[in-house]
């Protein structure tokens, strides 16, 4: 698994053009990815981070952090997934950084995912989908989740960067990401969830075990 996440962690520094502001996701695989890109030594203009997690460790290779608010549009994001479908829609929010993750996607021109090939499935729900929750309204969340027709699990003990609590829904058979995606965020106390459709990956760098990398782009683009 780690030769894995070496292997795709060195393709995407292939993708990074020195001198810009890139932004950086959330992961062990992103962690390799950060420690391939300083072994390479990239220099950026800066990055921005989607974890304090992220942030320290970037930082410790001498990168500067940047706000969002200030970089306006960025070009490119590289994160990992915890599920990724053949359209590149994802499940992320494992590591609990969803909503920083959610919003850097949004705010970049490309965002390319990466991951090991056990990842890729035909349908996204295996994984445990996360909801960010703000801590009040955890209950009511989760009843309604269970009205949706999954089992929520409260992630005991975590709390995200951003002050808030974690649900994981299981059960889910989601063959419709989109509309699974806005219900979900459309009940009241949801920061977000960590369905990535409305906002998928542009490209999907996926590697086996052995190192060697693909390149997925849309099932629907090809
Ligand atoms: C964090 C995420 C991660 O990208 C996801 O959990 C994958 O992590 P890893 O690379 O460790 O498998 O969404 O919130």
């Amino acid at each position: 698994m780690q030769a894995a996440k070496k292997a795709v962690a060195l393709a995407a520094v292939e993708h990074v053009k020195p001198g810009t502001i890139l932004g950086v996701g959330t992961g062990s695989t992103v962690n390799e990815f950060i420690d391939a890109l300083a072994a390479r030594n990239i220099d950026l203009a800066g990055a921005v981070a989607s974890s304090e997690a992220t942030a320290e460790r970037l930082k410790a290779h001498g990168y500067d952090m940047l706000d969002l608010n200030s970089c306006g549009s960025l070009e490119l994001y590289i994160d990992g997934a915890d599920e990724a479908n053949p359209e590149l829609q994802l499940i992320k929010g494992g590591g609990a950084a969803l909503t920083r993750e959610k919003i850097i996607a949004a705010a970049s021109q490309q965002f390319i995912c990466i991951a090991d090939d056990s990842k890729l499935v035909n349908v996204l729900g295996e994984f445990p989908l996360p909801i960010e929750v703000i801590p009040m309204a955890r209950s009511y969340v989760a009843r309604e989740i269970v009205k949706l027709g999954a089992d929520p699990e409260y992630r005991e003990g975590k709390r995200t960067d951003n002050g808030n609590e974690i649900i994981d829904c299981h059960g889910f058979t989601i063959d419709d990401p989109l509309t699974l995606e806005s219900t979900i965020n459309d009940i009241t106390g949801v920061v977000t969830n960590g369905l990535f459709a409305a906002r998928p990956a542009n490209l999907l760098l996926l590697s086996d075990e052995k190192g060697s990398v693909r390149t997925v782009t849309a099932a629907s683009n090809q």
